[in-house]
């Protein structure tokens, strides 16, 4: 076999290559996300120019979008990124160290159901494919604990429009990905795994529904589920599924697994609302991580002007846990 030893004086290409070019190869691959990812991704689904996870971390920081502000200070990562719910790792909120065991390349994202193409799309690919921004968004636990955090990533309308689904689909059913060798969490067998979650399509549609692929200007950390999570600010966190695998287009209501467990506790709609108990605790304030204080909980957690319209003859539902 051929090899070349490289010499002192060659440089790899990374570093020899001046940064406005390196930004350019960056700009090719979200150029070809403006176009609808179609060069990217070819028709047989298997990339024609295939994005590198080298590639995509160096997408970051993405840049803020200031649309999206809060009223009170960002949560330390060095708080969130050791209090976490990820019962794939364990009951406890001390999962972080067992997270790393979370294999996050290679990862594929499989698409089926009501849609125009069911495929498989690398999370490179998708993530060259995507818009980018960064976004600061208060986040709510069903538990009453809250936090504030800088999510990158893009706009989940972004990712409906781009897998086509067929019209007669009514819900984006989520699901992480499902291997209890890596995942020791997975072989208590009382839960119903995998973690499965959903949403109508027009709350996917909404503006605030972002899939996040990053935290804190870098990529997503292990135990806030990498590669690909969701983040719904106006909801209870259990919506936010971690770690997705598959994307499923229906037009039957997902069943997500708190809501298999215990379905007189968690239900579909789990908007956050302040006046509306839950079985076993008042949900009218919640802690704020890092702050040893307790705050008024907001109706939809502060969003209501975003999203009250979602629900508008839907009074008769179990909206709000
Ligand atoms: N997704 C998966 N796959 N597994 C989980 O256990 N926990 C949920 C949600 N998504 C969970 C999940 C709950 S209950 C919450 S509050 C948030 O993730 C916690 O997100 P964080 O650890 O980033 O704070």
């Amino acid at each position: 076999m051929h090899y070349h030893r490289r010499q002192g004086w060659e440089l790899p290409e990374n570093t020899a290559t001046p940064e406005h070019l390196v930004m350019s190869r960056r700009s090719l691959l979200g150029g070809a996300a403006a176009l609808g990812g179609g060069l990217l991704l070819g028709a047989s689904s298997r990339p024609a120019l295939a994005a590198t996870q080298a590639e995509t971390d160096a997408f970051h920081p993405y840049v803020r979008n200031p649309a999206y502000t809060l009223d009170r200070a960002l949560t330390e990562e060095k708080v969130t990124s050791v209090y976490n719910n990820f019962y794939e790792y364990g009951t406890s909120k001390s999962i972080s160290a067992a997270a790393q065991q979370l294999n996050v390349r290679p990862w594929v994202l499989k698409v089926d159901g009501m849609v125009e193409k069911p495929r498989e799309i690398g999370i490179d690919d998708l993530m060259a494919a995507m818009p980018r921004e960064e976004r600061l968004y208060r986040f709510r636990c069903v538990e009453a604990w809250s936090m504030t955090i800088p999510w990158s990533g893009f706009p989940m309308k972004a990712l409906v429009d781009y897998l086509k689904p067929l019209s007669s689909a009514k819900y984006v059913r989520m699901e992480t990905f499902y291997d209890p060798k890596m995942a020791p969490g997975q072989r208590a067998p009382f839960y119903p795994w995998p973690y499965v979650e959903g949403v109508t399509i027009e709350e996917a549609a909404n503006d605030l529904a972002f899939i996040v692929t990053g935290a804190y200007g870098k990529p997503l950390a292990k135990q806030f589920g990498a590669p690909l999570r969701l983040a719904l600010p106006w909801k209870y966190g259990f919506k936010s599924i971690k770690s997705i695998s598959k994307i499923t287009f229906t037009d039957k209501r997902p069943v997500g697994l708190w809501e298999a467990l215990q379905s007189s506790e968690y239900g579909f709609w789990a908007n956050v609302n302040p006046e509306v108990s839950h079985p076993r605790w008042s949900q009218a304030t919640e802690n704020v991580l890092g702050t040893n204080t307790r705050v008024p909980t907001q109706l939809f957690n502060g969003y209501a002007e975003h999203v009250a319209g979602l629900y508008k003859g839907l009074e008769k539902e179990r909206l709000w846990a």
